[in-house]
């Protein structure tokens, strides 16, 4: 299957009933990363203005490359946890900014750790000179190893914070205190989306940056093992970027979600030898599988609930994961080099 983008960002627009970002102007930091281009690209399709700020720590030039060319698409090249100032009003603040995969925990945890503290500061402090609507991306690995499985967001979380994921883990749950904070003192409208691991195209497969579902694909693809840790037991819980994408701006745009804290992600919980299994099926490979130690702190099960996504925003992800994985397969075949 090949990767649409076009069809798939109409796909978003049908979904969303309605909503619209018509004439909205957005500034999104992260804006050149996976979720974040997707994000751009889907709030100029919806008739948005959009301001992107984006370091290139994990996020790659390519990714926003076209919208260059649309005088709607700003781009301001900055690390979000250095004061910036905007220049033009704005109506929403979306801060994605952070570095997301684990690997990446190991060589940059203070960049973590600043752009989920500082840099939601600094996201903060724009929102708030225009008095713009927030929306953070948080995680669902402020809930660490859980203790109740599905998930539901009253659950306070299990978390290390001095083990080697403590600085995504407890960053981004310092952020989450800021976003609340500048909603207690200065009465902001900010809404926090607890993501679940979520994939699709434009997800990077290379080095420190590959999360599990792109490095399977890319190992598949190669005809190398993939590389399990511990015996595959462990569970996730896999969502499509487009049902990502509209999970988020429905919590953006709904009145209903002012001041919540919403799970987005998918229920179908599967273990990560069945995921292997099946890429290895999707990809027609014959790689082998190769475990390795489990590493610390990895959390064993991962499934949201996702009560209050479906009764606030009337959301649930559509997307299965062998459709999903076909699409993510296609682009992924089609950018190799
Ligand atoms: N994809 C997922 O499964 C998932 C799950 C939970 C939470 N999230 C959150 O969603 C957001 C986006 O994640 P993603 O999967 O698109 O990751 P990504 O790494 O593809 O994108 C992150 C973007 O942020 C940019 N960035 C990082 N630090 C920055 C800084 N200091 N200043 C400016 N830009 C900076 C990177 O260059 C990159 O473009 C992150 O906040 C992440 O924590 C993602």
């Amino acid at each position: 299957m090949t990767f649409n983008p076009r069809k798939e960002h109409e796909e978003i627009r049908r979904n969303l009933d309605g909503i619209s970002f018509e004439d909205e102007k957005v500034l999104v930091t992260g804006g050149a990363g996976f979720l974040g281009s997707w994000m751009c690209e889907v709030l100029l399709n919806l008739g948005a203005s959009v301001t992107c700020v984006d370091n290139f720590a994990s996020g790659r030039r390519e990714n926003i490359a076209a919208l260059l060319e649309d005088e709607r698409f700003r781009f301001i090249e900055h690390d979000i946890s250095i004061p910036l100032t905007v220049d033009t009003p704005l109506d929403y603040v979306f801060h994605l900014a952070s570095r997301a995969s684990p690997f990446e925990f190991e060589r940059y945890p203070i960049q973590i750790l600043k752009a989920n503290t500082m840099g939601v500061l600094v996201a903060l402090g724009i929102a708030k000179k225009y008095r713009a609507r927030v929306l953070y991306t948080s995680t669902s690995e402020v809930y660490g190893n859980p203790g109740i499985v599905p998930t539901p967001e009253s659950y306070y979380g299990n978390v290390n914070p001095v083990g080697p994921r403590g600085c995504y883990d407890e960053a981004k749950r310092c952020g989450e205190a800021y976003v609340v904070a500048y909603r207690r003192q200065h009465g902001l409208d900010t809404r926090i989306a607890r993501i679940f691991n979520t994939y699709g195209p434009r997800i990077r497969t290379d080095g420190i940056y590959g999360r599990v579902i792109p490095r399977f694909i890319d190992q598949a693809l190669s005809g190398k093992p993939l590389t399990i840790f511990g015996d595959g037991s462990q569970t996730r819980s896999f969502c499509y970027v487009t049902d990502q994408i509209e999970g988020l701006l429905r919590l953006a745009a709904r009145d209903a979600a002012e001041g919540e804290v919403i799970n987005i992600g998918n229920t179908n919980e599967i273990t990560v030898l069945a995921l292997a299994n099946m890429v290895i099926a999707a990809c027609h490979s014959s790689s082998d599988l190769s475990f390795s130690a489990l590493p610390e702190d990895d959390p064993l099960r991962r499934r949201p609930d996702l009560t209050k996504a479906r009764e606030i925003l009337g959301w649930e992800p559509r997307v299965p994961l062998d459709t999903g994985l076909s699409r993510t397969i296609g682009w992924i075949t089609e950018t190799r080099t």
